[in-house]
């Protein structure tokens, strides 16, 4: 089994470990530096609770081995609060229910930020093709919707 030296920079800090070269990006989030809130569903790609952003492009941390992350920036859902305030998105969550179990939460709030950074005021047929890729088995969708439209509303300048 070949280890490598692997540099990431994850919500902001930047941590130096030595990988196996088959340990997926997950594993790394979770066990060893402790970042929970990625969550594992599927494993195989499809469900998107597993959701991260890499460079601000989102990925499944479940397919992808850590040292393709080497040197990259990687924000998980413990990275987008700012001085204990709640992000947009996270807030839009809260104010709208979209969650109920919250396990696919995390990626469906990372798949929302991405969202936003693209398209800072998508219509609803937007926000429903993009968060395709992130599935809730509680099946909150139409509260998904609300808080995503909720989140580009406090996202616009002079939202409260
Ligand atoms: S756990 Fe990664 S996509 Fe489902
Ligand atoms: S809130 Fe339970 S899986 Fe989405």
């Amino acid at each position: 089994m070949s280890e490598h030296a692997v540099r990431l920079r994850v919500n902001g800090q930047e941590q130096r470990l030595t990988v196996p070269a088959e340990e997926l990006l997950i594993g790394t989030l979770r066990d060893r530096l402790g970042l929970t809130g990625t969550k594992l569903g599927c494993a195989v790609g499809v469900c998107g609770a597993c959701t991260v952003l890499l460079d601000g492009q989102m990925v499944s941390a479940c397919l992808l081995p850590a040292v393709f992350a080497d040197g990259r920036e990687i924000v998980t859902v413990e990275g987008l609060a700012t001085d204990g305030q709640l992000s947009p998105v996270q807030q839009a969550f809260v104010d709208e229910g979209g969650f109920q179990c919250g396990a696919c939460t995390p990626g469906q709030v990372l798949a929302a930020t991405a969202l936003l950074r693209e398209q800072p005021d998508p219509s609803d047929d937007e926000i429903r093709t993009w968060m395709t890729g992130n599935l809730c088995r509680c099946t909150g969708y139409y509260q998904i919707l609300d808080s995503v439209r909720r989140a580009a509303e406090l996202g616009r300048p002079g939202a409260a």
